[in-house]
This record gives structure tokens, C-alpha cells and sequence, in this order.
């Protein structure tokens, strides 16, 4: 199937009711075991890359084996850069073919933030790439990128002015959620959804989205939800997969990477499957056949 665009699967998913899974994958076996998982459960789904990994496989390695993994797959599918206040990184991606980029100015104070996101806007969408806008960090690091700290928090008015005036194509707000594993019950913003809902037709990101229950998720849907982004459940299944693998290589005495790598994508399809139910996207394929990039 031809590589998805990313803004478009969210505004279906949205106008449908569900959300669209955005998942982080770290290789190439991961990337593999999301997109098996994807089509057995007949779910679109967004490929998502950090900053570190794309420095880590290279953009163009990265690229190639996700091209090759989704034109052969059966569901849409779309490849996004996640968490990214490199502008030089940002245009290598939209360069090499990434179907949208999340530019994460939230470093930035508030004018710079804007200009920045004006500039990379044109820049993406020059080259028919969807932007994803955050200028209100979202708390926790991920891949050594964001604080553990709120930085800069905004009005729903400052932010859908922003957004607006620098014409993004998702918005993703503070809504209470946190990258990583949660220390305490987030304190999570529903409201916010429906407000910025009012303010604004561009589709809302819930980041964070590991930990939380299938309540929190169907409320944060039910007020407009359309894109929900799951890193660290993957990298915990990942990471215990291996262990329990080497735990058990260290008993038998039996080496064998090839099994573990068998062990590890099945855990991560495991996690990601259960993530396709939640989110209502698991069944949707079909309907979305034809939203090429
Ligand atoms: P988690 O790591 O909490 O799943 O959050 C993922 C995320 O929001 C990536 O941008």
C-alpha cells in the first residue's frame, strides 16, 4: 500500500470516533512487529521515530526499511518524527520522505516558538509534510528530549492563536498527561479537549498515552482525541522480552538471537494489538483504503 499521510488518518479517525495509534519504534524488528500486529488487528497506524534514533539508524536507513515494511503491508500506514526542536534534523526528514514531523518548540519562549513554527510549516508543507505543533512542553523526557518541569503552559486562546496563525495541522496541548511511567494518578485535563475543540477545528494529540486506562482514553476520544502516541509500553516490552529471553539462555545454556528477536516482536506486537482496542482503531483499515500520501 502507498505510505499514508499522516493528517489525513487523524481527521478520518476523528470524524469516525477513534483515534489513531502513533507508535514509537526504535529498529527495524520493532517497526516489523508493529506493522504485523497493525494488520492482523486491520488498524491503521502512525510509525513514530525519535530524534535519537533517527541519529542513531540514520535517516535514510530508517527510511528505506520503513518504506520497504509498509508498501508491502495491507493497512495505511504513515512515518512521523516525534519530539523534534532540531530544525536541522527536521529538514533532513522532510528530505528523506517522513509523511510529518512534530516540531517541539517548547524550549522556546513564546514569540520565538511561533516564528519558528511559521517557518518550519512552510518548509514541510512545501514539500507536502504535515506539521504536528507543541510549544507547551509536555512533561517527562523522552529520548533525552522535553523536562521533567512545565516550562511554558499557555491560554487555549494563545495556543489556537499560534496554531492558526502558523497554520499546523495537529495540536498537542498540555492535557495532563506524561511521557514514561506515571510516579502518581495524573491529574488528567478532559475539558481541555473540548474547549480547544470549540476554539479550533485542528485535530488534538494525546501524548503519554502508556499508563493510562481504557476509560481515560474513551473520555479523551469521546471529546476529540484523534491521534494517541505510546512509546514506553513498547520499549518495556521490548527491553523484558530480551531479559526474559537471556534469563532463560543463562538456564538451558541455549544462545540462539534469533529466537529472542522471535520473543521480542511478539511482545511488542502483544502491547500494541490491546493499544489498537482502545483506541476503537482496530477494524478501520478498510474504510481508510485510498488515503495515500
Ligand atoms: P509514553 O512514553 O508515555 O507512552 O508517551 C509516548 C509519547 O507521548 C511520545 O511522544
Amino acid at each position: 500500500m502507498a505510505i499514508a499521510n499522516t493528517v489525513d488518518l487523524v481527521t478520518t479517525a476523528r470524524a469516525d470516533g477513534y483515534a489513531v495509534p502513533a507508535v514509537n519504534i526504535v529498529d527495524e524488528m520493532s517497526l516489523r512487529a508493529v506493522l504485523k500486529a497493525a494488520q492482523a488487528a486491520q488498524s491503521p497506524v502512525i510509525i513514530q521515530t525519535s530524534v535519537k534514533t533517527v541519529k542513531a539508524t540514520g535517516a535514510q536507513p530508517l527510511f528505506d526499511a520503513f518504506r520497504h515494511a509498509a508498501e508491502a503491508a495491507t493497512v495505511p500506514v504513515s512515518l512521523h518524527l516525534d519530539h523534534c526542536p532540531d530544525r536541522a534534523v527536521i529538514t533532513e526528514v522532510i528530505g528523506t520522505g517522513w509523511s510529518s514531523v512534530l516540531f517541539d518548540a517548547s524550549d522556546r519562549p513564546l514569540e520565538q516558538a511561533w516564528r519558528e513554527t511559521a517557518e518550519v510549516v512552510a518548509e514541510a508543507h512545501a514539500a507536502g509534510v504535515g506539521v504536528e505543533s507543541e510549544i507547551e512542553n509536555i512533561i517527562g523526557v523522552e529520548d533525552g528530549v522535553g523536562s521533567d518541569e512545565a516550562l511554558h503552559s499557555y491560554t487555549n486562546r494563545q495556543l489556537v492563536d499560534v496554531a492558526t496563525d502558523t497554520g499546523v495541522d495537529l495540536l498537542a496541548p498540555q492535557l495532563g498527561t506524561a511521557h514514561g511511567l506515571y510516579k502518581a494518578s495524573p491529574v488528567l485535563a478532559f475539558d481541555r479537549v473540548l474547549e480547544l475543540g470549540q476554539l479550533t477545528d485542528l485535530p488534538i494529540v494525546l501524548h503519554g498515552g502508556t499508563g493510562l486506562s481504557q476509560a481515560d482514553f474513551d473520555r479523551f476520544i469521546a471529546n476529540g482525541i484523534a491521534k494517541i502516541n505510546i512509546s514506553t509500553t513498547v520499549k518495556l516490552a521490548y527491553m523484558k522480552a530480551a531479559q526474559a529471553h537471556i534469563a532463560t539462555a543463562e538456564e538451558t545454556g541455549k544462545w540462539e538471537p534469533v529466537k529472542m528477536f522471535d520473543q521480542i516482536s511478539a511482545a511488542v506486537a502483544a502491547t500494541v494489538t490491546e493499544h489498537f482496542e482502545h483506541f476503537g482503531s482496530a477494524g478501520k483499515a478498510q474504510a481508510l483504503a485510498g488515503v495515500g500520501a
